[in-house]
């Protein structure tokens, strides 16, 4: 039930758009007019027509293809220690950028602006021998459920600008970050510095919705031929795109990730009352906990999903809620903690 928002479905509204957009014979690989109209509700999103938009299939993808975009087989990307392209992406984004290196940092569940400063300020631009960093990558809502606002994003900008790297984000929880930090999608991307955003919609409730977004200056020309020869150009270009209406169109992204949010909220207050305190804020729509061995069987017996998270520690555990979490799953967890 909590094990990860990828185990739940997609949204009705999200399988009615499929269905709808499949009444007609339409140009293939995102030629079509529903790919013309996504991208023009994401520009009006993010507010600015200074931008990229390339759908692929999976979020991996989209930060392969960003970083392979930013990043040249000679450079480095500096990530948190715990960042999904570093431990949970296999070889992709070393396979996409054609060797590019991934330089973990970070000790804290949320990558701090000084610790990318410190990597950068030690680098030896002249030292033929060591990967050169071309770009830095943060994730929002992070890999430990955290936030990074518009002005800790400022502060990476303003580090990657000074030392020449480019700034990504992993968005694949975006709309849960937008809704926690209650500024707008641009606020919260190109005007805070990101350069590159992995637009993820698909944990917001969708079926297949990612897409690398490339934002002004970071527009690469390499980027369409990259994604033909990763193989990530989609040739029923029009699904992925009724997905991105559907789900920005009046809106649905936010009441998706509203519920998650609230239901994560409510889970920390029945940990709470159970003398369970979150080891990280709940800033989204994940919630970590420490459980003894007792604790957690008394939940898994109850069949719900959940999941170790040795990155917070030994008996770390994470419970992940999204579009579709409701009272009855809510309170099926609190009595398996009060059994
Ligand atoms: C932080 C983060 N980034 C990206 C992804 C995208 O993963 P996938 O390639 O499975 O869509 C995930 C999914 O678990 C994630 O948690």
């Amino acid at each position: 039930m909590f094990g990860s928002d990828n185990q739940y479905g997609v949204h009705p509204k999200i399988m009615d758009a499929i269905v709808a957009a499949n009444n007609d014979i339409a140009p293939s690989y995102g030629s079509d007019s529903l790919t013309q109209k996504a991208n023009e509700l994401i520009q009006n999103f993010f507010e600015t027509k200074e931008m990229d938009i390339y759908f692929v299939s999976t979020g991996g993808a989209a930060n392969c293809l960003s970083l392979a975009s930013l990043c040249p087989n000679w450079g480095a990307i500096l990530c948190h220690n715990h960042a999904h392209i570093l431990l949970d992406e296999g070889n992709g984004p070393e396979m996409f950028t054609g060797g590019a290196r991934l330089i973990g940092i970070g000790i804290s569940p949320k990558l701090l602006p000084i610790e990318v400063e410190n990597a950068l300020l030690h680098h030896d631009e002249s030292f033929v021998h060591a990967p050169q960093p071309k770009v830095i990558s943060i994730t929002n809502l992070n890999e430990n459920g955290l936030l990074y606002s518009p002005n800790e994003i400022a502060q990476f900008s303003a580090i990657a600008k000074k030392y020449g790297l480019y700034l990504h984000c992993d968005g694949a929880r975006f709309a849960n970050a937008l809704v926690t930090s209650a500024v707008s999608p641009k606020e919260l991307s190109w005007q805070s510095g990101i350069d590159a955003l992995s637009f993820g919609l698909t944990k917001n409730g969708a079926m297949l919705a990612e897409a690398v977004i490339l934002f002004g200056d970071a527009r690469q020309k390499a980027t369409p031929y990259l994604r033909k020869t990763s193989q990530q150009l989609i040739s029923k270009h029009r699904f992925l795109a009724a997905q991105f209406i559907a789900m920005l169109e009046n809106d649905l992204w936010k009441d998706c990730a509203q519920n998650a949010n609230k239901a994560a909220q409510k889970i920390a207050q029945i940990f709470h009352k159970n003398g369970i305190s979150p080891i990280v804020p709940v800033q989204g729509n994940e919630i970590f906990v420490e459980l003894d061995e007792k604790q957690a069987s008394k939940i898994a017996n109850a069949n719900i999903g959940f999941y170790p998270w040795h990155a917070l520690g030994a008996k770390a555990h994470r419970f992940v809620t999204s579009w579709s979490s409701d009272d009855n799953q809510i309170q099926t967890l609190e009595k398996a903690l009060e059994d």
